[in-house]
């Protein structure tokens, strides 16, 4: 079965996951557009989220990735546009219920407050 083509972006919140997604995929033999930021530089979220949407819209890409601090900021972003189902996910068995069962087209990371990431530990519980 042909992979799907992805395209990926973050805000500085969700950087280093998105780069971590970035390798992983593409170790896996994905092509995935990286559109940025490359830094943990501050930028506006919703601005990654506007060109990861529009490109799943217009079908230029098939799924969208969008990291963020929460993952929240970004689903909300791109669940404006008619026909994105952007879906916050922990873990993969969610990721994998909500594509099934959802139809999610873009999935929304958090750099933090994620199951992967077993080095954080949110004090305020
Ligand atoms: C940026 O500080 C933060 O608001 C953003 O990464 C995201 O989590 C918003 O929902």
């Amino acid at each position: 079965m042909e992979k799907p083509s992805l395209i990926i972006g973050t805000d500085h919140g969700g950087f280093e996951l998105k780069e971590a997604v970035v390798a992983h995929l593409k170790s896996n033999g994905y092509e995935v557009e990286d559109i940025g930021c490359y830094s943990t530089e501050s930028v506006d979220y919703p601005d990654y989220a506007n060109r990861v949407a529009s490109a799943v819209v217009s079908g230029e890409k098939d799924l969208g990735i969008l990291c963020c601090t929460t993952g929240i900021g970004m689903s909300v972003a791109a669940n404006r546009f008619p026909g994105i189902q952007a879906a916050v996910v922990t873990d993969a068995d969610l990721a994998a219920k909500t594509r099934v069962h959802n139809n999610t087209n873009v999935l929304c990371l958090a750099g933090r407050w994620n199951h992967v990431d077993h080095s954080y530990h949110d004090p305020t519980g």
